[in-house]
């Protein structure tokens, strides 16, 4: 069965059960890698019902380091690439990832549409070093004022060090807002709101995204919820952020209607709105970064204005 095929019956997985009986191939996993997952009966190769094929062809595995160090995986500061990176949805390595590999990957991973793979990819390649290269690498993504900004929901700022891995202090802070099994919009605001006000209170060189950061907390809202509602599964959301992995065992399946451009924005939209506006006054005030560019078109001058830091 070829790639396409199998990439196909994932999608039509969301609405059709598999024979029992169906056997499936899983061309990128070596034996030993399909050992580890499934130990060595034939019958963990066999799709069961009412089990996802993402789990068979896709499956979570951890990117700890390769025997051969020169393979070593690397992630970087976003959960999603980083998930569908340790679904290997996009390449395991983190390595080297052109917009060939983001459109199909963020599409059958999280029915993400080309018109944001796009967009996140071409600013994505900008943190590349090499000039106009067209591939990235997920740690290249660390590149502080460019996508990456301060008061990240579950990572530190950079001025405190580590600005890309997953920190269970700052992700206690986000999560204390969430009481509920399903999160709603006010408290996902309250929690960015939170985590915007502990920034700007406590990091001298405090760097403000009012567009990455409503759109970092739409993205998690649409594709572990309803876009339309602005919730989103707590479960689903905490199996993303600390384990970054698809919350599938949990029943989680890709958002039927699709994540584009235009439901990113009204939902960003939304949240800005409903953040008090003295708040992003004063975090603009206060912030490093004043020009007032934006995440969807401003990374060349935020890169630039990182070169002045
Ligand atoms: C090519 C596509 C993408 C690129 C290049 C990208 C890049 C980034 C970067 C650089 C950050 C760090 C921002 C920060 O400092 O907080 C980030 C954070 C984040 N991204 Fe992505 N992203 C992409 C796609 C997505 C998608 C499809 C989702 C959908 C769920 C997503 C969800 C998030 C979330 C929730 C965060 C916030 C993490 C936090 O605040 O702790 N991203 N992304």
């Amino acid at each position: 069965m070829h790639r396409k095929q199998l990439e196909l019956l994932i999608l039509l997985s969301r609405f059709f059960l598999l024979p029992a009986s169906l056997p499936l191939e899983i061309p990128q996993c070596n034996l030993s890698t399909k050992n580890a997952i499934f130990g060595d009966s034939v019958l963990g190769l066999l799709v069961k019902p009412g089990e996802s094929p993402i789990v068979l062809i896709h499956p979570w595995i951890a990117p700890g380091p390769d025997a051969d160090k020169s393979l070593t995986k690397v992630r970087g500061p976003c959960p999603a690439l980083n998930t569908t990176a340790n679904h290997g949805f996009i390449p395991r390595s983190g390595r080297n990832i052109t917009m060939d590999d983001l459109i199909p990957g963020l599409k059958a991973s999280l029915n993400v549409a080309e018109d944001i793979a796009i967009m996140a990819g071409t600013n994505a390649f900008k943190t590349n070093p090499a000039p106009s290269a067209t591939v990235f690498d997920l740690d290249m993504l660390n590149l502080h004022g460019a996508i990456e900004h301060d008061n990240s929901l579950s990572r530190g700022d950079y001025y405190f060090g580590d600005n890309h891995s997953f920190n269970e202090t700052i992700y206690a802070e986000t999560r204390a807002w969430f009481h509920e099994s399903i999160i709603s919009l006010p408290q996902a605001v309250s929690a960015l709101r939170s985590r915007i006000e502990t920034s700007r209170k406590t990091n001298p060189h405090f760097f403000f995204d009012l567009d990455g950061s409503t759109a970092t907390t739409a993205s998690y809202l649409s594709i572990f919820g309803d876009t339309l509602k602005g919730e989103a599964r707590r479960d689903w959301v905490d199996s993303f952020f600390q384990y970054e992995r698809l919350p599938i065992e949990l029943g989680w399946t890709p958002p039927a209607l699709e994540f584009n451009m235009t439901l990113l924005l009204s939902l960003a939209t939304r949240i800005a709105n409903m953040l008090p506006g003295d708040l992003i006054t004063q975090s603009v005030e206060s912030s490093t970064y004043k020009d007032g560019s934006h995440w969807v078109g401003g990374i060349v001058n935020k890169l630039n204005r990182q070169q002045e830091l």
